[in-house]
This record gives C-alpha cells, structure tokens and sequence, in this order.
C-alpha cells in the first residue's frame, strides 16, 4: 500500500499547455507569456483570447472576439426567475452555481462536448456569469436587474449593472486588470474541480458548477471577502500585533497569506498592492492600504509567509466600491475563462481522473445480522 500525498501536494495531476508556474521563481505565464506585460499592457478580453485559441490576437480579432462575448451578454428569464425565487439571504456563491445549473439546462449544445459547440458555450457562461452576479444582487437588494449594454467592455458593464451608476475609466480598468490576474492559475483546487468533472464527460457547465463550488471555500476564493472582514476586525494599525498575537497563538490561519505553490511572493500581488495603494479611499475612507500594508510587514516578520493573490485584491475591491460577499463572486467571474479553457483542453484530450484512496479504516470483519447485535 503506498501512502497517499495529502492535499495531492506536488503531485502533477494533468498536463496543460495554459498557464505555467514557477513557484521558487515567483512567475506566472500565460500560453508562455509573463503575466506583468499582460496585466500592464493588456486586458482580461486579450488574455481570455490567448488561453481560448493559444495565441495572442490580432487588434481585428480581439475587436471580433470581444464584440461575440458581448452579444452573449444577457440575463434569460429563466435565469431569472429562478434568482427571484431564491431566499433574500442566499449567498451570491450559492446563487451563482444554481444560476450555472439553470443555464446549462436552457442551453441547447449543453451536453454536446465538441470543440465548436464547448467554445460557443465557453463565451456565453463567461459573458453571463457577471449579468447573473450583478441581477443576484439587485434583486436581494429589492432591486430590477439592470440591463447588460453590449457597448461597454466586461468589467464596465459589470460595475454599471451592479452600482446603476457608469464607473470612470479608473475604477473599469482596475476591475479588468483583477479578472485577468485571476483569469488562470494551473490546477488550483477549482480548476481541479472542473477537470474532474469534465473527465467524466460531463458537459461544460456542470464543469463551471464544480469550479463555483470549489472556489467558495475560504481556503480557495473565499479568502478574499475573508481577508477584508480580517482588516475591518483589526480596524487600525495599532491593533495589528494583538490581533496577530490572539490568531496566531491560537494556531488559526491568516487569510490571505500563504499559498501551495509559490515559495516567494506570487507575482498577482504585487499588481494589487500597487493598485490598492492608488486606488485607496476611491470609495469610503482611505486608509486600508496602510493596515493591509502593516498586517502584511507583520505577517512577514512573524512567519515568513507572503500575502498571495486573494489578500490585495480585497483592498481593491472594497475601493471600487463592491459589497464583500461579491469579492469572491468577481472572482469567479474572471476564473470562469480559465474553468473553460481547462474544460476544452481536458475534453480534447480526455482519460478520466480517478486516482486512488489509500484505506485506512477497520480490517475485515465478520457481519453480525441486526437483530444479533448488542443495543
Ligand atoms: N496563516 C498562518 N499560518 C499559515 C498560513 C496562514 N495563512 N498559511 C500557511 N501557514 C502555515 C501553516 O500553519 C503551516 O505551519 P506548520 O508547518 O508550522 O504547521 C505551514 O504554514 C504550511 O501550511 P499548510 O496549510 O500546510 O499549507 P498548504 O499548502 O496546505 O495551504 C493554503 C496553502 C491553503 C493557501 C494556506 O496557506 C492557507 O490556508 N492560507 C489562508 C487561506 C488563503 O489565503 N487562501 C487563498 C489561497 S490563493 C487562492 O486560492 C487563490
């Protein structure tokens, strides 16, 4: 019997040809691109491009790509009746993956896996994955959902549907440079998770269901709403040690810190750091750079741990503006391209995965009939 790696840690579980890291180096690519030229000069639309069709675009196909997506953009009835009909309280994660399930029964290529039909597919979860995000939202809220408007890019049209109000160029930018940092991340659990599914053939949106579940744990995805709640639990710099102090002692993790691959600091990070120090205050007051900044320095000091992608970001997203429980939400928004990427790649290529367990229950026993047991 062999022993098993827990938590699969350094197994190498698939090959891809999408994203590589390089967890001594601190360096992430994308199809062998390095992600800083990406997220400095690119966009979410352009790097969403690349994982789908391997290549970077030309001007003419990122125009066309991106003009496909946003005719997908839309809201289906069903899909919103269904939200209607949800308990106020549903956490968005949860109205997300029952929103993907509704889509994948209304869709009429859903059980169809080839290439043509899961690309189609791939551009309207991801085109509709924010609508539904942002409709949750409004409706829990005793809201309309708004309107998609095909004229504007991704990350705009999602803060406008969100907020009702037309964000500026800065706050639309700083959202599209997060989707595209979260775009794709090697076989992070989610990933795994729609792998997984995918191998069985399983069609794509049952897939992007096991990715929406996956990613909600505060372990995964779920550490960006969960760091925030952390900095507004310290609330000031000077409560930093005694907070570190208390958690630590007490053997509970940081959220935000740490990560299974990168020995240094993941390389998304230092794109959202600098970001939530330009963008603090933007909205409400500033200041949760400097204590997220503290809470780092002495998370640093104390265990040598780095921040990873998870923990800026929720300085980001508190200063555009979005309700906590909507942090890992956006997450997913932009991680969908990468679900569906590994979806097609596993699909074109596809032996299912199960590997195996290794047992550690009871030897063999003897069967003792009901009523020949002791009560
Ligand atoms: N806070 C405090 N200590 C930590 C943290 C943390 N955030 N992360 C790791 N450590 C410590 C552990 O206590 C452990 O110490 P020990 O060896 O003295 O027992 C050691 O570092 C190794 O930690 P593991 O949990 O075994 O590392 P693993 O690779 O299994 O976990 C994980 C990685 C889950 C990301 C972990 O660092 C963690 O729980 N972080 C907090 C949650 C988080 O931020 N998740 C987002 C990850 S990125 C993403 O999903 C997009």
């Amino acid at each position: 019997m062999t022993d098993s790696q827990k938590g699969l840690a350094g197994v190498t579980a698939a090959d891809t040809a999408l994203s590589r890291i390089d967890g001594e180096e601190g360096r992430l690519f994308y199809c062998g691109y390095d992600i800083h030229p990406l997220a400095e000069q690119g966009s979410f639309g352009e790097s969403l491009y690349l994982l789908w069709y391997g290549e970077l675009p030309s001007r003419m196909a990122l125009t066309v790509f991106e003009g496909l997506l946003a005719g997908e953009r839309r809201l289906p009835a069903e899909v919103e009746s269904v939200l209607r009909a949800l308990p106020p309280e549903t956490a968005p994660m949860a109205a997300l993956l029952t929103a993907v399930s509704v889509l994948g029964q209304i869709d009429a290529d859903g059980p169809n896996n080839g290439f043509q039909a899961d690309i189609e597919k791939a551009g309207r979860i991801v085109s509709m994955i924010p609508v539904c995000v942002a409709a949750h939202h409004r409706l829990r809220l005793g809201l309309d959902p708004i309107e998609p408007d095909p004229d504007l890019s991704l990350a705009e049209d999602l803060l406008r549907m969100l907020t009702g109000e037309r964000p500026d160029d800065v706050a639309s930018k700083a959202l599209d440079k997060t989707l595209l940092l979260y775009l794709d991340h090697g076989l992070n659990a989610s990933t795994f998770a729609c792998r997984v599914v995918a191998s069985t053939l399983a069609d794509l949106y049952a897939a992007i269901c096991a990715g929406v579940a996956a990613l909600s744990g505060p372990l995964h995805g779920g550490a960006n709403e969960q760091a925030m709640r952390m900095l507004d639990a310290i609330g000031s710099v000077d409560r930093v040690d005694a907070y570190l102090d208390r958690e630590l002692g007490a053997n509970r993790k940081i959220m935000g810190f740490g990560h299974r691959v990168y020995r240094v600091e993941d390389p998304r990070a230092s794109h959202l750091r600098r970001m939530a120090e330009e963008l603090d205050g933007l909205h409400g007051e500033p200041g949760t750079y400097e204590l997220a900044r503290a809470v780092e320095q002495a998370m640093f000091a104390r265990k040598g741990l780095y921040c990873n992608v998870d923990y800026y970001c929720a300085s980001v997203y508190r200063s555009l503006g979005v309700p906590l429980d909507l942090f890992t939400p956006l997450f997913a928004v932009g991680r969908a391209g990468g679900w569906a990427a590994h979806v097609m790649e596993q699909h074109r290529d596809n032996r299912l995965i199960r590997p195996r367990a290794r047992y550690t229950g009871a030897d063999e026993r003897p069967y003792v009939r009901i009523d020949q047991r002791n009560d």
